[in-house]
């Protein structure tokens, strides 16, 4: 495995000759929310660290047992009873400070919005009051397709205040993925907007919507009017936000559930065609959610403005969008668009405009705005920030470089955070006020946690080696399994290494000569495209289910700004071999992302008469990605058919594709 990731990704063997480290700036040190005894008291008494990091949060009755552990079954404080709205939300305008800004929202045209804690309180509140009007109970689920505007996380926080488990899937996700999405969590209420602003204009989002809803158990669907365009309505299922919600009363009285109670279902890419569901709870999620939030962004609730880039669809959006910032009080920005439009300097105007000190982003944007030149951000006043965050996939070491010194000044930490859907918080990362920062590495795992890299047997490996890696311990956020299916979970992350106990995260990564971790991407058939994960074989299946496809294997190939791109090798069936390749070629990308969507699209689309098999039938991709990455081939000699290389290499008939 380390073989073969590093040779799929040839800067990463440079890696462990990085020799660049970076002292705290003095200040930040001098005042940081989280010193160097965090690491020595959790590990003197680990499970007595995360009761004081709960105690951080408002429970309406205490837990009885911190960590119930029928492995790989984790139930964290149980017994206790909380209501995460509440500590998002109320608690902070009961202590005073309703007037303090929550969001400073941008949409993407120019226009703002200013929401307060009190204003977001009362939103919530109506919110809740008009999906209980709407027949949400405690324990139904509820989806939301929504673009990056206030009412999704209002949506959120009024799901999580009625008990009644979100499941967020990403507007750009297609009608296909969200119908599969929708039936899997058998949803009752979704929630949507008629569009939202994209690169200039508005995009629709209602159709795919309604598309999704056919044949499935959904009985409404609350709307926001975003961009005003014309919606596809059904008549005593549609509702518009402004009709249902915007008349109710501002109070409501929260319920206060128990810590393992379902708050959100994620989805995300497995190793199969099949996403999934990843299951959090309410207590233990939110107590790391927010302790993470306050000790790796050095959080300073009453100066600092904080804004973390992602999406609300992804898990990172759901944790430094949602539940850790809002849990810690932050102010912060929420932004609708994309980061070029109208120009590619909005990030850097947003940062100078709101005086953002706090700024969470990731490495395929980092690249991005590499490429666009140091003069955009060199337009505009970025000396607010004080702490740079990066997530999603392995930074390298340029990127880290030139995002601390063009965007942080040459002095604000830079903290690489590495974690999953499934791990719900960051698990390793630099702390901003004590750690001695390295370009690339993600470091150590935080006060609390317990990550290593092991190999093929489970063993740990020394300094300076590299392996598989695993965290050996329970940890609050950790997902409660995969919705409704119990099997799959066990299957995917706890059978690797199960004579030893250990969480398999699916990554690889290497320890350095002084034990610091570096993230080398992921081992098995997932990709990471601009920090989304996508599975090959969703690709395959997406691919296949065309008429004119007989077989596909896909590949994700070194991208230098998306980190990985996705190649397919199709094999077409016989009629159409010799057609038109270009406009095929053209065909079959559209039709990915018609059915699981556009962030799917393969980056180049390769039509050959073969692919490389095993004796055993199984396709080997290695050779595949030699082929994708323009490398000499690799060792071809457990094909079946070693020749077969040759016919793809001369066989090709179309290449990379466009727009
Ligand atoms: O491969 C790792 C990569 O992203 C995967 C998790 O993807 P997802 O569940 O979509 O969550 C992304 C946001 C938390 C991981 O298995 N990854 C995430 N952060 C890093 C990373 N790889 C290297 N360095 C990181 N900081």
């Amino acid at each position: 495995m380390t073989a073969e990731n590093s040779a799929a990704n040839p800067a990463l063997s440079n890696l462990l000759h990085e020799e660049r480290h970076f002292d705290p700036p003095a200040s930040l040190a001098a005042n940081a929310n989280v010193t160097a005894d965090a690491y020595q008291q959790a590990s003197d008494d680990r499970l007595a660290f995360w009761e004081e990091q709960a105690r951080r949060l408002s429970w309406s009755q205490p837990w009885d047992t911190v960590l119930e552990w029928d492995a790989p079954f984790a139930k964290w404080f149980n017994g206790g009873k909380l209501n995460v709205a509440y500590n998002c939300v109320d608690r902070h305008v009961e202590a005073g400070h309703g007037d303090q800004v929550a969001i400073h929202w941008e949409g993407e045209p120019g226009d703002t919005r200013t929401i307060t804690y009190s204003d977001l309180l009362a939103e919530v509140s109506k919110a809740a009051n008009a999906l209980t009007e709407l027949g949400v109970e405690t324990g139904d689920r509820v989806m939301i397709y929504m673009p990056m505007i206030p009412e999704a996380a209002i949506a959120m926080l009024a799901c999580a205040r009625l008990g009644a488990p979100h499941s967020v899937v990403f507007g750009g996700f297609s009608a296909d993925s969200l119908r599969n999405r929708i039936d899997d969590a058998s949803a009752k209420v979704m929630i949507t907007s008629d569009g939202g602003y994209r690169r200039g204009a508005p995009s629709a989002l209602k159709p795919a919507v309604d598309e999704a809803l056919e044949g499935t158990g959904v009985e409404k669907v609350l709307v926001v009017r975003r961009t005003g365009q014309d919606v596809p309505w059904t008549e005593g299922r549609d509702v518009w936000w402004h009709d249902v919600v915007d008349s109710q009363p501002a109070e409501h009285t929260p319920e206060f559930f128990d810590a393992e109670h379902p708050l959100f279902i994620l989805y995300t890419s497995g190793t199969t065609a099949k996403p999934k569901g990843i299951l959090h709870t309410t207590g233990g999620y939110l107590t790391q959610a927010s302790y993470t939030h306050h000790a790796v962004f050095d959080l300073k609730p009453d100066t600092d403005v904080y804004w973390c880039t992602a999406d609300i669809g992804w898990v990172t959006g759901h944790s430094y969008i949602v539940y850790g910032p809002l849990s810690n009080r932050s102010t912060q920005v929420m932004y609708e668009g994309t980061p070029d439009t109208p120009h590619k300097g909005r990030f850097w105007e947003l940062i100078e405009k709101y005086k953002v000190s706090i700024l969470y982003t990731a490495p395929t944007a980092i690249r991005s705005f590499m490429k666009w030149g140091d003069d955009l951000p060199a337009k505009f006043d970025l000396s607010t920030l004080r702490v740079l965050g990066s997530v999603g996939e392995p930074i390298n070491p340029e990127a880290w470089m030139w995002y601390r010194e063009h965007i942080g000044g040459g002095n604000c930490p830079v903290v690489d955070t590495w974690w999953q859907t499934e791990t719900g918080a960051i698990m390793i990362s630099p702390l901003p006020g004590v750690t001695s920062t390295k370009p690339g590495s993600a470091q150590v795992a935080l006060p609390g946690i317990a990550a290593d890299i092991v190999d093929d047997q489970g063993k740990p490996v020394p300094d300076g080696g590299g392996g598989y890696l695993v965290l050996t311990e329970p940890w609050p956020a950790m997902l409660r399994g995969i919705w409704g299916d119990p099997e799959r979970y066990q299957d995917t992350y706890w059978s690797r290494f199960a004579d030893e106990g250990y969480y398999f995260a699916g990554d690889g990564a290497k320890k350095d000569n002084d034990g610091d971790l570096w993230l080398l991407g992921r081992v098995d058939d997932v990709m990471n495209v601009s920090g989304h994960r996508i599975s090959t074989t969703e690709v395959e299946s997406a691919l296949v289910s065309h008429p004119k496809v007989a077989e596909a294997a896909v590949v994700g190939a070194t991208d230098p700004t998306t980190g990985q791109g996705i190649v397919a090798f199709v094999i077409l069936r016989g009629a159409d071999e010799g057609g038109d390749g270009e406009a095929l070629v053209k065909e079959l990308r559209n039709h990915v992302a018609k059915e699981i969507g556009p962030i799917a699209k393969p980056r180049q689309i390769l039509l050959v008469p073969e692919l490389p098999k095993t004796r055993s039938g199984k396709i080997m991709r290695r050779l595949l990605r030699d082929v994708a990455e323009n490398r000499s081939m690799g060792d071809v000699t457990t094909l079946a058919d070693p020749t077969v290389m040759n016919l793809i290499s001369s066989g090709i008939t179309s290449g990379k594709s466009e727009d």
